[in-house]
């Protein structure tokens, strides 16, 4: 749980980071038809939230800043008795202004008038330049004077970049239901099976245990699948001798989890499939080794490429120089992908990698990134020892930075052949 108190914490130092005679304004996301008259489920826009934990749509969080003071006002929907039959309650303007430490509460009806006196004397604008919703094409209206327009998105972003204590433990309860759905699907009895009823398995257990939902699509994708690195089709059997590539996690209170696990379809791994993921574990294991505070990402990203091609030339699947093979990229072929990304309130979270004059953000204590080596073989590829062909592997872990080194958040799932074999057959 997050206290109104922190949300307050996180506005105070937005409104630090804005400039004098300015206004900024951040929009709930807007509800989005499914088809006719039915909708896709709402899910608030994670900078707005990030800002006031608020869920309901049609709310704008603004700041006005005049003379070095700020207001900060939210606007959210107005009570309405006959809306609220079929949509559920709202909270309303009066409760609004109990609950949440803001300057003033307007009803969202007020917005534009709001805005546009809001507007009238100042020089510069925050809102997020990615949405293209109709309240932004208002603000463009009233906002044709200033010297100056903002990404608030960039900032917040940023911001968003070091975790608290409470969201690293919301960030954790997403991490253990997943850990339950994936030791779930490793128990089952699989031949004979769909994909997708893997699928079914762990988005049941995602929802039976609270979370809102999967955090994104989940894959499943048996032998070559693996290969689409956006596989979500899910649509396959489960054949015997394959491994499954599992890459699903949930989102717990707007908190992500993003874990891959790759297991053999029959409880056993082959030999081939075995000198493969034990070589990319233990690449894995290694990146995660080097994870502290002031290492760069692309240090880990250029270690993992050396240890993985290294790898694939001990294998006979890439033959020469490890130096000059990746000069040439010959290993993108087969790990054409980054080592991992910031992970939070979004999968991906939008933080930036560089800072303001491009220079790399270094780790820091409070930071969550996955780690995600893989090698991909396509069935058809003609230069590879068949027995390694059709097999495509990852293994994905969540990590936080701490002041002495990392800890690895889902330590707790299965993942050394031994761990992953006797789940399969100890169930
Ligand atoms: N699940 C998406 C990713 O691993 O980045
Ligand atoms: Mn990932
Ligand atoms: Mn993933």
């Amino acid at each position: 749980m997050i206290e109104e108190t922190e949300y307050k914490k996180r506005r105070d130092s937005l409104a630090k980071k804005l400039s004098a005679n300015s206004v900024a304004v951040l929009f709930s996301s807007e509800v989005k038809t499914r088809s006719n008259d039915t909708e896709y489920p709402y899910r608030q826009n994670s900078n707005f939230y990030y800002l006031t934990g608020f869920k309901e749509d049609d709310s704008s969080l603004v700041f006005v800043k005049s003379k070095g003071k700020v207001k900060t006002i939210l606007f959210v929907q107005e009570k309405d008795e006959k809306v609220e039959l079929w949509n559920g309650k709202r909270l309303g303007e009066e409760k609004a202004k109990e609950q949440f430490l803001v300057d003033e509460v307007y009803a969202s009806s007020k917005l534009s008038t709001k805005l546009k006196e809001f507007l009238l004397d100042k020089q510069s604008l925050y809102y997020d330049f990615s949405l293209d919703y109709s309240k932004v094409k208002i603000l463009k209206r009233y906002s044709k004077q200033l010297f100056s327009y903002n990404n608030i998105a960039t900032i917040v972003n940023k911001m968003r970049l070091i975790k608290s204590s409470s969201e690293i433990n919301l960030i954790q309860q997403a991490i253990d239901i997943t850990q339950l759905a994936h030791h779930k699907v490793m128990s089952l009895k699989k031949p004979g099976k769909m994909e997708y009823q893997l699928q079914a398995e762990i988005e049941y257990v995602f929802k039976s245990n609270g979370a809102y939902s999967d955090a994104y699509t989940s894959i499943v994708a048996c032998g070559n699948s693996a290969n689409t690195l956006h596989y979500i089709s899910n649509d396959k059997p489960l054949l015997e001798n394959e491994l499954i590539l599992i890459d699903a996690g949930c989102e717990y209170e707007y908190y992500a989890s993003d874990i891959t696990r790759t297991i053999p379809v029959s409880g056993k791994f082959t030999e081939p499939q075995k000198e493969l993921y034990e070589m990319i574990l233990d690449v894995q294991l290694q990146i995660i080794a080097m994870i502290a505070p002031h290492v760069k990402r692309s240090e880990l990203q250029k270690k993992s490429e050396e240890l993985l091609c290294k790898g694939l030339v001990e294998l006979g699947i890439l033959q020469g120089d490890c130096k000059k093979l990746i000069k040439q990229k010959k290993h993108k072929k087969y790990y054409p992908h980054g080592i991992g990304h910031w992970m939070g309130i979004d999968v991906h979270d939008e933080a930036p990698y560089k800072d303001e004059k491009g220079k790399e953000i270094l780790l820091q204590e409070g930071m969550v990134m996955t780690i995600e080596p893989a090698i991909y073989i396509d069935k058809d590829d003609e230069n590879v020892p068949q027995k390694y062909c059709g097999i495509g592997i990852r293994i994905e872990d969540d990590i936080l930075i701490t002041k002495e080194g990392c800890q690895n958040l889902s330590k707790g799932i299965a993942k050394s052949i031994d761990e992953i074999e006797s789940f399969l057959n100890h169930q």
